[in-house]
């Protein structure tokens, strides 16, 4: 069993949460229409929905907010963060953006510009960013290791690109492929790492066919620790030297620095080409703001160095690992399918295993969550067909794997909550073959599962 150590922090703060009662939790999830984006927080108990602008920011970063520079333009919060960044990645063009997405709004929307059609090749590309290509009309094709669909491969790289299948994309496509990505870690599928030894080898493709290489880098210092803890030759190195290497090995990246930078709100392009940098530039200012700022304040820019400094020390990232690893490892053991070994951020169910009698169509990773929020007011994530499924014709092409995300904020929730959750979860196995598939109602053209509608089958 996973030893649950104790948190590198004490609690300064607190914010109240409540059980609803039964009651409260049937109407609630009746008026969200089966979707638990649609429900209010306040009828909630335990919120995994995500670990996106969702953790605890430290005392030092509160303390960074009074220091903000709200001066429009050049503020000097801008240039702490762009040496904050420079330090840890290398790169010297700093792009600040109001988040993830807004970041991939400025990156893709120049990289695609003059090039409809071609692909963006990734380990796995994540949702806003697959809306992203498809809304600059290219494709995603995502090309990460085989295993990574082996919910028990138990391998350290389950996030590795599969270079196998790269190399042979690009020795007949290479003209058609417009940028190859690593998300780091991959988020859709388990938030696995990739290693060093495999990004060198993206690299390398990269390089001899000139394709711009970027990684997401959302949950990059996580990538790292993995790095270090499970990559012969790394052990010694302190994340920011890891950190170096990988970002050695790319052309740029974006991030969303609601994660591993534990900010509330905030994104990044860091890049070196000046030429590029300075297209991207005009339009952060026709989308997001002067190239200083970016969509956020000044205190944003400080609560974001301070964060991302902090994160890079290593212990905060050491606990959140082991949190992690105590919930799935507990999971496992319980018998319930989880993907193995833990990830970076979250508990990731594999839904299609444990409720074999909803098929993909049918969503049962959707069902899942909503009898987790029924019966213990937790609010999940489905990572399976509602989010990455589609209709080809009258062909229903489904998600790799149907998965429940049980995501982890950062320095929120402690070792009763986890119990909590494995509590809900076992009672629920107990019954599971009663829980119900479900059908969408309403649905938008792009990233559906933030706004459909559903009702259960009977
Ligand atoms: N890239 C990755 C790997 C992500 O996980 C996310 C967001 C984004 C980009 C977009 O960033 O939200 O700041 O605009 N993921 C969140 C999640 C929303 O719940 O996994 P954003």
């Amino acid at each position: 069993m996973v030893k649950y150590f104790p948190p590198p922090y004490r609690i300064k703060m607190i914010e109240p949460i409540k059980l609803p009662s039964v009651e409260r939790r049937n109407q609630a999830i009746k008026e969200a229409n089966y979707n638990l984006f649609n429900l209010n927080s306040e009828d909630i108990f335990i919120d995994l929905l995500t670990d996106s602008g969702t953790g605890a920011m430290s005392d030092k970063q509160w303390a960074s907010l009074m220091v903000g520079d709200e001066s429009y333009a050049n503020a000097k919060s801008f240039y702490r963060l762009k040496s904050v960044v420079t330090d840890l990645t290398g790169f010297s063009e700093i792009i600040p953006t109001h988040q993830g997405r807004a970041a991939e709004n400025i990156l893709f929307g120049y990289i695609l510009k003059d090039k409809p059609h071609s692909f963006v090749v990734s380990n796995q590309s994540f949702d806003t960013t697959v809306g992203h290509i498809l809304y600059n009309k290219a494709y995603p094709k995502d090309l990460v290791v085989q295993e990574s669909k082996e919910i028990d491969t138990t391998l350290p790289f389950k996030g590795n690109m599969d270079i196998k299948r790269l190399r042979e994309l690009l020795e007949t496509e290479h003209q058609n492929v417009s940028v190859i990505t690593m998300v780091l870690t991959n988020n859709a599928g388990g938030g696995q790492p990739a290693s060093i030894e495999n990004l060198r080898e993206v690299s390398m493709l990269a390089r001899q066919y000139s394709i711009p290489f970027f990684i997401d880098a959302s949950r990059v210092i996580e990538n790292a620790y993995f790095i270090q803890q499970r990559e012969n030759g790394f052990r010694e190195k302190n994340l920011k030297t890891i950190l170096h290497e990988m970002f050695d090995l790319a052309d740029g990246m974006w991030m969303s620095a609601k994660k591993d930078a534990y900010v509330n709100i905030g994104g990044l392009i860091a890049l070196n080409n000046k030429t590029f940098s300075d297209h991207l530039r005009d339009r952060l200012i026709l989308f997001e703001g002067f190239p200083t700022y970016g969509g956020l304040a000044g205190r944003d820019l400080e609560a974001m160095a301070t964060g991302l400094s902090e994160a890079v020390e290593g212990d905060v990232i050491a606990h959140r690992i082991n949190q992690v690893e105590f919930l799935v490892n507990r999971l496992h053991e319980e018998g319930i399918p989880v993907v193995l070994p833990a990830g970076g951020h979250a508990a990731f169910i594999d839904a299609g295993k444990f409720l074999p009698h909803i098929p993909p169509n049918q969503f049962p990773a959707q069902a899942l969550a909503v009898e987790l929020y029924l019966q213990g007011g937790i609010r999940s994530v489905e990572i399976g067909s509602l989010m990455f499924g589609h209709q080809e014709g009258d062909r229903f092409i489904p998600a790799p794997l149907e998965l429940l995300r049980l995501t982890i904020p950062r320095r929120v929730y402690e070792k009763a909550h986890f119990e909590f959750i494995i509590d809900t979860l076992l009672s629920i196995k107990k019954e599971k073959d009663k829980i119900k598939g479900y059908e969408i109602t309403e649905e938008s053209e792009l990233l559906r599962h933030f706004t459909c509608k559903l009702r259960p089958l009977d």
